[in-house]
């Protein structure tokens, strides 16, 4: 466990009954019951409940669980395995990891390639890191903000940001040089029908990374992923509706009508992109 203190950024050492990190400034942080660690400061916090709340985080989980997104998951520990295969014990962080799917897939997806990773997922969402406890109980859990990532400068060997804001420098920082960002977005398709049920004019945007990394970190390898699914139940377009931005602004009577349906194909089209960090980047603020 190798952690930065959130106030003064100096190394955090854990208490020998394990339920304490405390820097040498005296900053501490207890171990929450779940087993995770609170190292978001209330200054931090622009609301009270920062981040997904705790509906979206079990409809997220059990859309997850159910398995329509098992091959994003199945390539991203390809891709990871792939790139990382070299070194035993990579240290890796999944960023805004919300319920932990991902992370819990990617460390069975490592270990089973005979890897044991030291994995660490962090999310703003309290109700999301700690529904993400239950999945796993090697990896550590932050509740802590990707906006200044506690762990000490240049010390990750590769970060994931799935389906979640970019966070440029402060990935840029957390990363060794040469360390490997493994980011997955939607694609300008994605849940096509699903917006097409929603909205009256579909925008269909095409969004990259790339450029909000540029200053810091180098394109290696992008692909696409697609494949069709089929969503056969009322609770399960429920589900995705309040997992994607779209529930929230999707009106109630296009809501109804689309439960009542109770079923939708759907098509799912990703992006994977694999950035490396520059081994001489441009300046990081400390
Ligand atoms: C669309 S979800 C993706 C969750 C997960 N990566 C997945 O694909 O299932 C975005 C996540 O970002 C988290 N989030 C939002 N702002 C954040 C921040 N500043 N730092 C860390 N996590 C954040 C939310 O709480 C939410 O869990
Ligand atoms: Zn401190």
């Amino acid at each position: 466990m190798n952690f930065a203190c959130p106030v003064c950024h100096g190394p955090l050492l854990v208490s020998e009954d394990q339920t304490c990190l405390r820097c040498e400034l005296g900053h501490s942080f207890d171990r929450a019951r779940q087993g995770y660690w609170n190292l978001l400061l209330p200054q931090r916090k622009r609301s009270r409940d920062p981040g997904d709340s705790a509906e979206m985080i079990q409809a997220r989980r059990r859309f997850l669980d159910a398995g329509y997104y098992w091959l994003i998951a199945e390539q991203v520990g390809q891709l990871l395995i792939d790139r990382l295969g070299q070194d035993s014990s990579p240290r890796i962080l999944d960023l805004a990891c919300g319920e932990g799917y991902y992370t819990a897939q990617i460390e069975e997806a490592l270990n089973g390639a005979g890897l044991t990773p030291e994995l660490i997922g962090l999310d703003i969402s309290k109700p999301a890191i700690r529904a993400a406890c239950k999945r796993s109980q090697q990896v550590e859990w932050l509740v802590a903000t990707g906006a200044d990532i506690p762990v000490p400068a240049g010390s990750l060997d590769a970060i994931t940001l799935m389906f979640s804001r970019i966070m440029a420098q402060p990935m840029a920082r957390a990363l060794k040089p040469g360390g490997l960002l493994l980011v997955v977005w939607p694609g300008a398709e994605h849940l096509i029908e699903l917006r097409e049920a929603i909205y009256d004019q579909v925008r269909k945007r095409e969004l990259s990374p790339a450029e909000a990394l540029s200053p810091w970190f180098e394109p290696l390898h992008e692909e696409k992923l697609s494949f069709d699914f089929e969503v056969s139940s009322a609770d399960g377009l429920s589900d995705l509706l309040a997992m994607t931005p779209h529930g929230q602004r999707i009106r109630a009577q296009a809501r109804e009508a689309l439960l009542e349906r109770g079923q939708l194909d759907c098509h799912a089209d990703i992006r994977i992109g694999i950035f490396q960090r520059s081994v001489e980047p441009a300046a990081l603020p400390e």
